[in-house]
């Protein structure tokens, strides 16, 4: 087969908010090229709605380490407390950045970034809700996209849309490329470079209930796995508390940030028993927890899985009285501030928020681990964080770990911008001195087998059934709540659904144009991959913590588990998981109370 070769300094896998951020600051410097698997702006930066975090203090007092302190608390101690401290002090930085490239924020009345409430984020150490995400209405992820994607457009970034990177090409220790297959025509591509960055997103497709887009498929995580290189804490997921009942679909936190509440099938504000002090606005394990838990004891709407989230103008009125506001909002200050999840609601549901509660249950939207890097971005491949030269990641794929065990909601955006940008620097920084390892003999070689192997596979078993029942599984036993039993379920079932993939598998579509049945089939691996890393993490993981709860070791166990857990892929292809320390400066492990 054909191999076109091209020769960059710096390569960025995936256009979503962290590449780039990554390339933009990259380019400044050095020959830099973005591949993505969409088109840029179509990546799942743009689904994130709410806000981004940043201590601006526009409406309000408010500091970076008060917000350092909350993303530690909200990490339930998990997160390395140097990158939350690097994480929240440059907030303010970047988000001024952001602002000066032409991002379209909503203002105040005097012309300043707005800014909403969000959960967890709170003012002297959780004294009470803070307005910190500053936004662009419900839209704020899409106009980080546009905003980076047009400077990146400026800067000559050079970028290849419809390019899947299929493997990373190490040599002599360091990183010498990557493999791409270009959709458009079937052909391969190597990327000759110094450096490459991976910015590939998450993986929540390996659950039925998402928030996550059909390619959120876990790609780069899964391609350095099987490197060799391992993944970070796992076995925290986040459920976001407010999706669409069945559909998944992301209905942002911002709508409690502006006074919505969450009722229950009694007609319950039922939060105030979970969180009594900042109730609704708790951190999102905590909420996603007391949905489950509300249906569980039989308070879901009509006896079904789910509850309502009401913003109508006079729910909203009482909740704004209650805390002792003067203001009152209206139907035309709901429809500005939150536009796009009112017409989801509109087209998908019928259903006009301003007029009737929203019918949300949990949804599968984040995953906090992932690569584990520096705080400059570079991925370490071992529990002495041993770096690999020139290879780099940022945003949902990698573990920094600033999220650790949850993440607060807007500190996601926050995560692309501010390591996306410390990425593209070092980046830069190793690529000016360093020459190009040379290319190993045929390094394509192995995705063309592997391609060749999906397009001829004439079994039974179609991706979708293989999709549907992983998902399945992974609902009902490593969701919200687990338990080792459900687990090692799990495990069994994801192991039988390997084997399916790899000898059962039926593609219809021979042709090399396009073709979606071969790239599903590919995606479809990865998503085992990392399924089954999630639930091996998460099965040895004796405790609860964050989003991991393990209804058969309820309490969390700092002696014995206040680490990170690394998952290496042994060259048998099973699972070996060793630890490292948490990183901890000032924040002392506490009991959270919210
Ligand atoms: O609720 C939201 O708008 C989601 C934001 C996030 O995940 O940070």
């Amino acid at each position: 087969m054909n191999v076109k070769i091209h020769q960059f300094d710096a390569v960025i896998v995936g256009g979503g908010g962290s590449g780039l951020m990554a390339a933009l600051y990259a380019s400044r410097e050095v020959k830099t090229a973005v591949l993505s698997k969409l088109h840029p702006t179509r990546s799942h930066t743009g689904a994130a709605q709410g806000g981004i975090s940043a201590a601006l203090g526009n409406l309000e007092e408010d500091n970076w380490e008060w917000h350092a302190f909350d993303t530690v608390k909200g990490s339930d101690y998990l997160a390395d407390q140097d990158a939350v401290e690097v994480l929240c002090r440059e907030a303010v930085d970047v988000v001024v950045e952001l602002e000066h490239m032409g991002l379209p924020f909503d203002r105040t009345p005097d012309g300043k970034i707005s800014q909403r409430r969000f959960g967890g984020h709170t003012r002297d150490h959780g004294a009470q809700p803070v307005r910190r995400a500053c936004h662009a209405a419900d839209r704020t992820g899409h106009m980080i996209l546009h905003t980076l994607y047009q400077q990146c457009i400026k800067n000559n970034v050079t970028f290849f849309d419809e390019f899947q990177v299929m493997d990373l090409i190490i040599a002599d220790d360091k990183v010498a490329g990557v493999v791409a297959v270009e959709l458009r025509t079937g052909e391969l591509h190597v990327f000759h470079c110094k450096a490459a960055l991976f910015a590939t997103g998450g993986w929540g497709r390996v659950w039925q209930i998402t928030s996550n887009a059909h390619a959120y498929t876990g790609d780069g995580d899964a391609v350095l796995f099987r490197r060799g290189i391992p993944l970070q804490d796992m076995e925290f997921f986040q459920f976001h508390p407010t999706g669409i009942y069945r559909m998944g679909i992301l209905i942002t936190e911002g709508v409690r940030g502006e006074g919505g509440v969450l009722i229950n099938g009694k007609g319950e504000r039922f939060m105030a028993q979970y969180a009594p002090t900042i109730k609704d606005l708790a951190s999102r394990d905590v909420v996603a927890r007391a949905i489950y838990l509300e249906i569980a004891k039989g308070n879901g709407v009509n006896g079904k899985p789910y509850v309502y989230l009401d913003v109508r103008p006079e729910t909203v009125n009482q909740y704004l009285a209650a805390a002792g506001e003067a203001r009152r909002v209206d139907r035309a200050y709901i429809e500005s501030r939150l536009p796009d999840i009112l017409e989801f609601c509109r087209v998908y549901l019928g259903i006009d928020p301003v007029e009737a509660p929203m019918p949300v249950q949990p949804t599968a939207h984040y995953g906090m681990g992932g690569i584990p890097t520096t705080t400059r971005a570079e991925v370490v491949i071992d529990e002495n964080n041993t770096v690999m030269p020139g290879l780099y990641a940022a945003g949902e794929c990698a573990c920094v770990s600033v999220h650790g065990a949850n993440r607060l909601g807007t500190n996601s955006l926050l995560d692309l911008v501010v390591f996306g940008r410390r990425g593209g620097q070092a980046m830069a920084e190793y690529c000016k001195p360093a020459d190009f390892t040379p290319l190993p003999p045929d390094p394509a070689q192995e995705v063309i087998t592997q391609l060749e192997c999906f397009r001829t596979a004439n079994g039974a078993r179609r991706v979708i059934d293989i999709r549907a029942e992983m998902q399945d599984v992974m609902m009902a036993h490593v969701g919200v709540f687990r338990e080792a039993a459900g687990i090692q379920k799990a495990i069994e079932a994801i192991h039988r659904l390997q084997d399916w993939q790899c000898n059962q598998l039926r593609i219809d579509d021979q042709g090399k144009i396009f073709n979606y049945d071969v790239l599903d089939a590919w995606e479809m691996g990865c998503l085992l991959e990392l399924a089954e890393v999630t639930a091996v993490s998460a099965l040895a993981r004796q405790e609860s913590r964050g989003a991991h709860s393990r209804e058969d070791f309820p309490k969390r166990d700092d002696v014995n588990w206040l680490k990170h857990t690394l998952a290496y892929c042994r060259p048998d292809g099973s699972i070996e998981l060793r630890y490292k320390p948490v990183t901890l400066t000032k924040y002392e492990p506490k009991e959270r109370v919210y």
